[in-house]
């Protein structure tokens, strides 16, 4: 016996052709129903079977498709950098059926676009006429509206007032119990909301936010899940919130004035953002239906609020448990604040909020934490991965699950990769004084312990989440300003209905593999403002 596989060892190239697949019992079933509904117990088989097998993929069937799931740098590197091979665009075609509910024709007219989302198309494309660069004009009312400072600003700047506003209303004389994840939800929610597509959207709309959780609860199911006419209840709560956004647009179309003053605002009550009319636009431009694109709208709010909702949550949560966190969180957020001259307010300067150490280092931990994205990605072609063939037509992932929890990547004496360590990216640097080159004190600098190719929590290569810039000024920012303006005490556990529980709040596996994962519970806190 031992010489026969011996043998078989020694008659095998050193690398066959064939990677590592993953056991099933029912051959091309067990798999697929475990990735779908267990992504749990699935990732650790995954990770099982790299170390039992020494490689960084392994292969499966996923509905009768070949999949693999790579880790490790190299392999991530080389799956983002093939972009001409492996089309990102994959998880977006999926979303316009499942998400916008575009018409086939109209999914057609990006489907049918292969030059790619860059300036110049690739290679093989250069013919393409530039009206028919559907990915890469849509991906540039992004580049101009969702990137440029001007823009991030305005979004972040009326976050800031509206948000303010909100908590400005909690009293200032006793101490009122809240539960973090509800109220963020209505409040950071309801605020963004306003922001990007403006204040007629909530006026037309008042269960907009309701209407919102109930289809958020449900979108991985209906992304991911099982066919659609299975699934009735779920597209029931799409559709709900698809006819708000369509009652948006129709109303912006209706009442704004593009000849007027608003036309190239940062902001305006029927639109909302510039990148929402330019958005709207864009959609009638190019021939698309209402329908569609208020379906675009439905998706961006789920880009919007899926993940920063939760992650300022998760942030919360940390930082009240641990009350001496919680002063250093204060302290680092108070230095922040300067007086406006022109009005004599006391605000926060965001720009010196985004760069705070400790508070992005937070950040940067519940990210790594709380985000489960899989970067995905279809074969156009064949491809070599790590040696192995990779045919045509095969999915290829990677997951933030592995690469954010790997201990020689993230792991320090004391704080492996697997809990949270709010020190984790500052590192103590000395001060120079400049003249003398003498060590003059020391101070604390944001340095993130990983490398890039182990965090993706926005996607990674050529498709990646246009909203990253605003999203971390949003979060930051809704730390920043509870924490300095209230005192905070922890009360209880409760579930998500407000009933009291023993457990602590944890990660909703419902949510992983596509956005930041929720708490599956809720923390009860006292707060008192203290200015
Ligand atoms: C913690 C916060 C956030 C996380 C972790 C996150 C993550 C992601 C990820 C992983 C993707 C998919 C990229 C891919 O296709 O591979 C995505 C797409 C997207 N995100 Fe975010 N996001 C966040 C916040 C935001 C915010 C604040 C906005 C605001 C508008 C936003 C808007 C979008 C949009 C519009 C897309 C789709 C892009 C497309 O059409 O290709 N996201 N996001
Ligand atoms: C992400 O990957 C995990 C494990 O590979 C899988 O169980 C889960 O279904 C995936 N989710 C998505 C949305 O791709």
């Amino acid at each position: 016996m031992v010489t026969v596989i011996l043998l078989v060892s020694l008659l095998r190239p050193s690398k066959s052709k064939a990677p590592p697949t993953l056991k099933e019992r029912i051959p091309f079933v067990s798999n697929t129903i475990q990735y779908l509904t267990d992504c749990g117990t699935f990732l650790d088989r995954v990770s099982e079977t790299f170390k039992t097998t020494n490689t960084n993929i392994v292969k499966f069937y996923l509905a009768g498709t070949p999949a693999y799931i790579v880790a490790g740098t190299a392999n991530v590197q080389r799956m983002l950098r093939t972009v001409d091979s492996l089309d990102g665009n994959f998880l977006n075609l999926l979303l316009m059926d499942k998400f916008w509910g575009m018409s086939h024709s109209e999914i057609d007219k990006f489907a049918q676009d292969h030059s790619g989302r860059g300036k110049t198309a690739l290679p093989g494309t250069e013919g393409t006429p530039p009206e028919q660069r559907i990915w890469h004009s849509h991906d540039q009312l992004y580049v101009e509206f969702l990137s440029k400072h001007k823009y991030i600003d305005a979004l972040a700047d009326s976050f800031y007032r509206l948000f303010n506003e909100r908590l400005d209303r909690q009293s200032k004389d006793e101490w009122q119990t809240v539960e973090v994840f509800r109220f963020l939800q209505t409040a950071m929610t309801e605020s963004a909301i306003i922001s990007l597509f403006g204040s007629q959207i909530v006026d037309l709309n008042p269960d907009i936010i309701e209407a919102y959780y109930a289809f958020d609860r449900i979108a991985n199911k209906l992304a991911w899940g099982f066919p659609k006419f299975v699934q009735p209840k779920n597209v029931a709560a799409r559709e709900r919130l698809h006819d708000m956004s369509k009652r948006h647009i129709d109303s912006a179309w209706k009442n704004f004035d593009w000849d007027g003053p608003d036309a190239d605002s940062v902001w305006e009550p029927h639109f909302g953002s510039r990148l929402s009319r330019e958005t709207a636009k864009w959609f009638r431009e190019r021939g698309f239906s209402s329908y569609a694109a208020a379906g675009h709208t439905l998706s961006t709010l789920f880009g919007l609020n899926g993940n920063t909702v939760p992650i300022t949550t998760w942030a919360l949560i940390t930082i009240t448990r641990d009350p001496v966190l919680l002063q250093a969180v204060r302290e680092e957020a108070e230095s922040t604040y300067v007086v406006d001259p022109a009005t004599g307010v006391r605000r926060i300067d965001p720009q010196k909020l985004v760069s705070l150490p400790l508070l992005q280092s937070i950040y940067i931990e519940m990210m790594r934490m709380h985000v489960s994205f899989n970067i995905t990605r279809r074969a156009t072609q064949q491809v070599v991965i790590d040696g192995y063939v990779i045919p045509k037509g095969a999915i290829v992932q990677t997951c933030a699950q592995i690469a954010h929890f790997e201990e020689d990547v993230w792991g320090v004496e004391g704080h492996p990769a697997s809990e949270f360590w709010a020190y984790r990216h500052v590192k103590v640097a000395d001060v120079v004084d400049e003249k003398t080159g003498e060590v003059v004190g020391q101070k604390k600098q944001f340095a993130m312990k990983g490398r890039p190719s182990s965090f993706f929590p926005f996607g990674g290569g050529h498709v990646m989440c246009p909203g990253r810039h605003f999203a971390k000024q949003e979060i930051m920012l809704a730390i920043a300003i509870i924490v300095t303006k209230f005192d905070i005490e922890f009360v209880e556990w409760t579930e998500l209905d407000g009933t009291r529980r023993e457990r602590q709040a944890e990660d909703d596996r419902r949510y992983a593999g596509f956005v930041a994962i929720s708490p599956d519970g809720d923390m009860r806190i006292r707060w008192k403002r203290r200015w």
